[in-house]
């Protein structure tokens, strides 16, 4: 049986204050979808922006000055070092602040925190990545490693839904991967108010119509809104994928983020030391965690 928390180690560039953050810039703003933008920062010590590391599927915590912390995804690849890139929903105090900074303004990160998606394990199988709506930010992280790092993987195949076209985070960029011949990558879109929409127009669990997938030597990724879950974990089961092959991120309201406050916990469980990335076998055992 796969244990994630046992498998993951990743580095953690600690200062002597395990809640004191490294400095990083942010070098681009990219306005991708109204409410959700795309900062990507580099560390000011250039020894640590380049020697950083860190597994798919980790956070970081994000401090901006004077509003306080939030846990974020990274939604880029280790296998692209020097930058990070967060994909952050504006949201509330630490967001709407965050929103507000200029270009080359400086934030605080501490990490990388969580155990990541276990790439080790997961090596000379396929792959299917399943995303609703800002899902997608975690999950860009393993997408592109596996693309990256393409012998290591056999099929990859990306399904990723949202309500509209509108709402299709870094659209484009998966826009353009559609014709990729060394990977299967599927699109839907709830429903198309403008008519122009060139992928699918489903609910995101009529996507598993379109794929060959062999569960016995697949591992899945997913990560989405609770209704995601519910469907497409029921598809999976119902294809016959085995409990540890199943892989999910979630999230918690957290403080810390090292282990100490007990804000995260499920059961007894905290997701960011065990998680963000759990097995359904994990799920079932702790009913509350989805
Ligand atoms: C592991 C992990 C990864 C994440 N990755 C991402 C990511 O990649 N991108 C992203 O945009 N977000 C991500 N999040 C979510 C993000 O951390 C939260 O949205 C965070 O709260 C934003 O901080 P904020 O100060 O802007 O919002 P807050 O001020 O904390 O408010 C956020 C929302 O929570 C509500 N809220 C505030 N306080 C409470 C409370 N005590 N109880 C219940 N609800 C409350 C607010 O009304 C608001 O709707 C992630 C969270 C986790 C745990
Ligand atoms: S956030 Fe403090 S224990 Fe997880």
């Amino acid at each position: 049986m796969l244990q994630l928390s046992e498998t993951q180690a990743a580095p953690v560039f600690m200062t002597a204050n395990p809640y004191q953050p490294h400095m990083a810039r942010i070098v681009r703003i990219y306005r991708m979808v109204e409410d959700n933008y795309v900062f990507t920062l580099r560390f000011l010590d250039d020894q640590l922006a380049s020697a950083f590391s860190y597994r798919p599927g980790q956070f970081m915590m994000l401090s901006v000055p004077g509003a306080g912390e939030a846990p974020i995804s990274i939604s880029s690849s280790p296998s692209r070092p020097g930058i990070l890139e967060l994909c952050v929903r504006r949201v509330g105090r630490v967001t709407n602040a965050l929103y507000r900074l200029p270009n080359n303004s400086v934030v605080g990160l501490r990490g990388p925190y969580g155990n990541g998606f276990p790439v080790e394990t997961m090596t000379g199988n396929d792959l299917l990545i399943v995303a609703g709506g800002l899902g997608m930010a975690p999950l860009r992280s393993l997408m592109w490693y596996a693309l990256d790092n393409r012998d290591d993987f056999r099929n990859v195949t990306l399904m990723y839904g949202v309500k509209s076209p509108a709402q299709m985070l870094f659209r484009e960029e998966l826009a353009s991967l559609v014709g990729r011949d060394d990977m299967q990558c599927l699109l839907t879109v709830d429903s198309d108010p403008t008519g122009t929409w060139k992928h699918h127009i489903a609910l995101l669990p009529k996507l598993f119509d379109y794929a060959t997938i062999t569960p016995a030597t697949t591992y899945a990724a997913v990560c989405g809104p609770p209704v995601v879950y519910k469907f497409v974990l029921q598809r999976l089961l119902e294809l016959g994928f085995s409990k540890d092959r199943i892989l999910m991120s979630l999230e918690r309201r957290m403080k810390c983020g090292v282990g100490k406050c007990n804000h995260c916990s499920v059961g007894y469980k905290l997701t960011c030391l065990h998680g963000p990335i759990f097995t359904y076998w994990d799920a079932i055992n702790l009913p509350e965690m989805i």
